[in-house]
């Protein structure tokens, strides 16, 4: 099955009720992120996108900390299980990231979504950021560099992969090793901040 589609994400869905991705709440490495953005002197603004929510836990946790947070996945359990689990803080839409017409963001907040698509989509999928960005909006992602040779999804990416396939719409402004990752995700992911060219 091909995950480009929402059929694949509700068989996985429907084979693993408690998927091994979902960390039962947010990333530590999203805290992470608004420190560095912080410490960058980098302004937010309110409006973030999170695509590819999953069960929720980032986008509520973005709301808990005052964000006005829109947040997508185009499986079905994925949104019915994010509203079950923290009500209506968040706008919840059973959409494809792709096409939506809602927005555009002040920032897109990305943990596990830009990995868990097929590799061949990966330009498309960074064009669809920057579309959904207000300018100079901003791409703050969470990003597999090490997925322990398995195959994906996720699929893991390289730092010179990300600057080379953000070049054209986003420009990265920080790419570091995370070092507050979940343990059992630490020494393999990268923590990114990039701005809409
Ligand atoms: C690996 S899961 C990660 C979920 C969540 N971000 C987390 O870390 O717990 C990837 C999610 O992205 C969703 N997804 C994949 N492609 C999508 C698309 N084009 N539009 C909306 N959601 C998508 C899937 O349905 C799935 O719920």
């Amino acid at each position: 099955m091909d995950p480009s589609t929402p059929e694949y994400w509700q068989q996985v869905y429907a084979d693993e009720p408690r998927p091994g991705w979902d960390l039962d709440g947010p990333s530590p490495v999203l805290a992470e992120i608004l420190e560095a953005v912080a410490a960058a002197g980098l302004a937010l603004g309110k409006e973030i996108a999170v695509p590819g929510c999953g069960f929720g836990h980032d986008a509520a946790e973005l709301a808990r900390r005052g964000f006005t947070v829109t947040a997508f996945d185009f499986a079905h359990p994925a949104i019915e299980g994010a509203r079950t689990r923290y009500g209506t803080e968040v706008d919840w839409r059973e959409e494809d990231w792709f096409t939506t017409t809602v927005g555009p963001f002040d920032a897109i907040f990305d943990h596990t979504c830009f990995v868990a698509m097929d590799p061949a989509r990966r330009v498309e999928y960074l064009d669809s950021c920057a579309r959904h960005l207000k300018p100079s909006g901003f791409w703050l992602a969470v990003l597999f560099h090490d997925t322990h040779g398995r195959p994906g999804p996720p699929f893991q990416v390289s730092a010179k992969a990300i600057r080379d396939l953000a070049a054209p719409s986003i420009e990265v402004l920080h790419l570091e090793p995370a070092m507050q990752s979940h343990p059992r995700r630490a020494g393999r992911e990268f923590l990114v901040i990039g701005r809409k060219r």
